[in-house]
């Protein structure tokens, strides 16, 4: 794990270089700590954004990705838990249709600088323990 300090008590975790993540293509995952336990986050590109969130589905606190990286379903348009087939929109995570009624992903902060994409810790999700 790479950490940056931009500015005084300000770290930022690379995530991966901006070219890894492809609009509407396979996701980067990266170890997270959150609410203490151990987790993943996943980060993808939609219209030329990048988001990131908790893999966690707001159904069953599971993984997302069935598919290492496969966040999106076919149409490109939604993010999907490959489990029961929640939808999630991608640019909030809020759920657009199945399982997860009402839910939405847990949002983690992320930023690109000089073609690398970072994400930044917050109250609940923290860099993984070493
Ligand atoms: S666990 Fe994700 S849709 Fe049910």
């Amino acid at each position: 794990m790479t950490m940056h300090n931009l500015e005084m008590d300000d770290v930022v975790i690379l995530i991966c270089s901006s070219s890894d993540l492809v609009d509407g293509g396979k996701g980067v995952r990266f170890p997270v700590t959150a609410g203490g336990e151990d987790g993943t986050g996943f980060a993808i590109r939609y219209e030329n954004a990048v988001y990131a969130y908790l893999n966690r589905c707001a159904h069953v606190p599971i993984e997302l990705d069935w598919n290492e990286g496969e966040f999106f379903e076919s149409s490109g348009l939604y993010l999907m838990c490959s489990t029961h087939g929640a939808i999630y929109i991608p640019e909030s995570g809020r759920c657009a249709g199945g399982p997860c009624r009402g839910g939405r992903l847990r949002q983690i902060t992320v930023f690109e600088k000089d073609g690398q994409v970072f994400w930044r810790p917050d109250d609940y999700i923290k860099p993984a323990r070493a």
